[in-house]
């Protein structure tokens, strides 16, 4: 394998997550329990929540690394291959990234519990969680495993949750089982690029944690959403609107669908997301695959998108 890479690597977060992160360990993090980074691909965020560490100052630091970063650490994705294609890494579909990642954390690596394969393998946590970093809630299963597992082990009304993909339209399953946690957890804060971070207040009954997180279907998608849409605000509630649109088309309503769609289509001004013109134009196709013919909607959107990824937006 042949690395050729630069000294900032980047990653997938936006640089107001990664400043919050760092903020949110300094001010949040008080060493009695451990932060764990799931999904932590070559470090980005880990090194976000090492910088809010080195920012304490604490002369002591607890004797087991404060950090547990999970990853398969295989590209497995082609998004993932693709991404490190861009920083120069010759890492072929199904190879490790593993040494990215180490060589990334250089000095900092003693910090850093490495558990490197499969969330279900290696993702049972023993220790208390004050702050986890959740990106690898990719499917049901995952986020189930990981609300089940870790909300046990965090302190009600300290710990928090960040979710990295709240807002990505194509994991609704994640505001689906938030929505079941409304009584027990708090916002913190509403949005920080694609995250939303919730604060657990009081312990979870295991049969509310069970219902919330394996629950996941289509049919109650719906009061769900509506439940989490109202409760974060209509400011940031762009992004679980389309989730919503998306959730009528695969119920069979796509009339209410596209009419959803069309609404937003309408809005003068997008929504603050980076990838709302992608994430819009993607539940466009999908729901209204006629509009091919309307090449004036579609092509307005593919060029918002590619305006904004040549930073002209
Ligand atoms: C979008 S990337 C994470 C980006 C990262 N948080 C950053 O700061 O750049 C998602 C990561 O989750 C990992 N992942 C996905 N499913 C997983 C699973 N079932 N077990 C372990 N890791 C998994 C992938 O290998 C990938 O590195």
């Amino acid at each position: 394998m042949r690395v050729v890479v630069g000294d900032d690597l980047g990653g997938f977060i936006e640089d107001s997550e990664a400043d919050y992160y760092e903020q949110i360990v300094r001010r949040h993090f008080r060493g009695e329990g451990c932060i764990v980074d799931a999904g932590c691909f070559i470090g980005a965020s880990t090194k976000a929540l090492i910088r809010g560490l080195e920012a304490r100052n604490q002369q002591h630091e607890p004797p087991e690394p404060p950090i547990i970063a999970i990853d398969r650490f295989t590209a497995s994705d082609h998004y993932v291959v693709e991404f490190l294609a861009g920083i120069g890494a010759d890492i072929r579909f199904g190879e490790s990234f593993l040494p990215i990642f180490l060589r990334n954390l250089g000095r900092d690596t003693p910090r850093v519990e490495v558990r490197a394969g499969e969330l279900v393998q290696v993702g049972r946590v023993d220790r208390a969680i004050e702050l986890a970093v959740i990106d690898l809630a990719k499917t049901p299963a995952l986020n189930g495993f990981v609300l089940q597992r870790w909300l046990p082990q965090m302190v009600p009304g300290h710990s928090l949750i960040i979710h990295q993909d709240f807002y990505s339209p194509t994991q609704p399953w994640i505001a689906h089982s938030m929505a079941g946690l409304l009584d027990y957890v708090s916002l913190e804060h509403d949005k920080v690029g694609e995250s939303a971070v919730f604060r657990l207040e009081r312990p979870i009954p295991a049969n509310v944690l069970r219902e919330a997180t394996f629950g996941w279907d289509r049919r109650d998608a719906l009061p769900c959403l509506d439940r989490m849409i109202e409760f974060v605000g209509t400011r940031v509630a762009a992004p679980l609107r389309l989730m919503r649109a998306l959730a009528f088309h695969s119920l069979g309503d796509n009339a209410k669908a596209r009419s959803l769609l069309e609404e937003e289509l309408a809005q003068s001004t997008p929504p603050p997301d980076q990838k709302w013109e992608k994430w819009l134009s993607a539940a466009v196709v999908a729901v209204m695959p006629e509009v091919f013919q309307f090449n004036a909607v579609l092509g307005r959107l593919y060029w918002r998108h590619g305006a904004q990824r040549l930073g002209h937006a």
